[in-house]
């Protein structure tokens, strides 16, 4: 049995640069990398690259999400209006951890404006390491899938 180790990244023009370093560290750890970029600099919609790659998560296609822009939250917000996503905006190590095991997150956004290369590839580390911790925050996610309707 193969397990899908997919991690699908994606960013708006703020980001760009900080994405292609999280897409190289990322892969040089195994993960299959499905970076849907974009790749030309100018000013880009992150609405419409966050929910693109959320969609490959709540298919199935990619396991996991990273998507990235100035801030992290916009592009985090978008993702968060796609059904079945649960995307943190996270600036520390912690809350990239807790937000899997108690959260059980299957995106992680980061705010190139805010977070430099070294935290945000440990932020990317922590995340990615973790693990759902179920129980009783399994009970806890499914209230949250509730209010999606
Ligand atoms: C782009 O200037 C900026 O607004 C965007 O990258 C992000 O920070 C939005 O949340």
């Amino acid at each position: 049995m193969t397990t899908n180790n997919r991690i699908v990244l994606s960013s708006d023009h703020a980001a760009i640069s900080l994405r292609q370093a999280v897409a190289a560290h990322v892969g040089a750890q195994g993960f299959e990398v499905v970076d849907i970029g974009p790749t030309t600099p100018e000013s880009k919609h992150y609405p419409e690259h966050g929910a693109a790659a959320a969609r490959l998560v709540v298919s199935g296609d990619c396991r996991l999400g990273i998507v990235l822009c100035g801030t992290g939250q916009g592009i985090m917000m978008a993702a968060n209006k796609v059904k079945g996503i649960r995307c943190g905006v996270c600036a520390d190590t912690f809350s990239a951890r807790m937000i899997r095991q108690h959260n059980d997150a299957n995106m992680l956004s980061l705010g190139a404006r805010v977070v430099g290369e070294g935290l945000a590839l440990d932020i990317v580390d922590a995340f990615l390491a973790a693990e759902f911790e179920g129980g009783r925050h399994a009970t806890r996610v499914e209230m949250i899938e509730a209010l999606e309707g």
